[in-house]
């Protein structure tokens, strides 16, 4: 996965005696706080065995939390959040819940109020794992997709005009600043060379269309990339994108994009690499507080089953463990995790031929 050494500036910030990692955990919704449990487990071992201490600071919020309350994310809950060294997170989203009101008021405002400016999420075949794509194996898919998270059309710019009448208007603008763009387009420079693989950097737009957006993209693309004479560029419209994604994905390294069309995209990269089950993504603010997720949603109708995938939880963990420099403890996961999938019949919920909890002790027993 995730194989830079691009590591949190402050992690000076643990002590130093045996390191501390002071992690808060939001389990959220639905399976959540199924594989987050898992996630801990495997935490809590790798930690045992690398000397390393992790402080959990749990908090409830999500569906069943503002469903009882009213409250979403006070204030005061955020800024706490701002003294983590991380943050982990299950999964938002509860039936009962309007569409909107979790997304926006809990997981886009800890990536908005934290700065959490790249949407990291590796696309990555491990061993034995299914793919739907004939004829390519863990050599092809192999690629990770920096996403800009703060900007684009997820900022809320926009309104209704005429609302509820036949001549009503509705209006949702993409933000893009040139300072917002700049920051992703470096972090995606730097990633890619410090990855090392094809140093390959791929910008994924839509030129031909947003001609004034993605104009602005594409000229802060060509002028970094000079900074970057190691890095070779390429260049591919999304809806080309999603066709490579599928037929020559051993084409990608690294792929840039906006925040939408990264949305979408990641979820066609999740699976390509074997569903949504093992993929994980993490929300990175370099200079701040990061948080780490499973990239699926809270799949309720599995919820209290034991049924659910915990491995996208567990890499998630893993990719907070390489953000925060502990990437020799990061590196037992990833070859555990690599030693468990091909034990697994499927990684589909329900299918593993393991529960969720024996997923994760399957991966513990692996981490020697
Ligand atoms: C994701 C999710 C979120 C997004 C939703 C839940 C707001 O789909 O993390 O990809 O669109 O970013
Ligand atoms: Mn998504």
């Amino acid at each position: 996965m995730a194989k830079t050494s691009m590591t949190k500036s402050t992690s000076a910030r643990a002590s130093s005696a045996t390191r501390t990692w002071r992690i808060a955990v939001i389990p959220g919704d639905g399976t959540g706080p199924e594989v987050i449990r898992e996630g801990r487990k495997v935490l809590e071992a790798v930690a045992s065995l690398e000397g390393l201490k992790v402080a959990w600071q749990p908090y409830q919020f999500g569906g069943e939390h503002y469903l009882k309350t009213k409250e979403v994310l006070p204030d005061s809950a955020l800024n706490e959040l701002r003294e983590a060294d991380a943050i982990y997170l299950g999964a938002i989203g509860h039936p009962d819940v309007a569409p909107g009101i979790l997304e926006r008021g809990l997981l886009l405002r800890l990536r908005f109020e934290l700065d959490q400016y790249i949407n990291l999420r590796p696309v990555q075949l491990y061993p034995g794992v299914w793919t739907p794509l004939k004829d390519k194996g863990p050599e092809d898919i192999d690629f990770v997709v920096v996403r800009e998270n703060t900007e684009g059309l997820y900022t809320g710019v926009g309104g209704f005009l005429r609302k509820g009448t036949a001549d009503e208007v509705a209006l949702q603008t993409s933000v893009n600043t040139r300072k917002g763009v700049e920051r992703c387009i470096r972090y995606a420079f730097e990633y890619t060379r410090a990855r090392n693989q094809d140093k390959k950097l791929t910008f994924c737009g839509k030129t031909n269309v947003l001609t004034y957006a993605h104009d602005l993209w594409q000229r802060v693309f060509n002028e970094v990339a000079k900074e970057y004479p190691d890095v070779t560029t390429d260049y591919t419209h999304v809806d080309a994108c999603c066709m490579w994604m599928v037929k020559n994905p051993e084409w990608f390294d690294v792929i840039v994009t906006d925040n939408m069309f990264g949305d979408i995209i990641t979820d066609l990269g999740a699976m390509i690499q074997g569903g949504m089950g093992v993929a994980a993504g993490g929300n990175i603010n370099p200079q701040g507080v990061s948080m780490f997720e499973p990239i699926g949603g809270s799949a309720p109708k599995y919820t209290g089953q034991g049924v659910i995938n915990p491995l996208a939880a567990i890499c998630a963990g893993m990719m907070m463990l390489d953000h925060l420099g502990e990437s020799k403890a990061a590196r037992r996961i990833e070859q555990a995790v690599k030693q468990v999938t091909p034990k697994m019949k499927s990684q589909a919920a329900g299918k593993m031929g393991y529960s969720t909890s024996e997923v994760g002790d399957l991966v513990v027993k692996h981490l020697k």
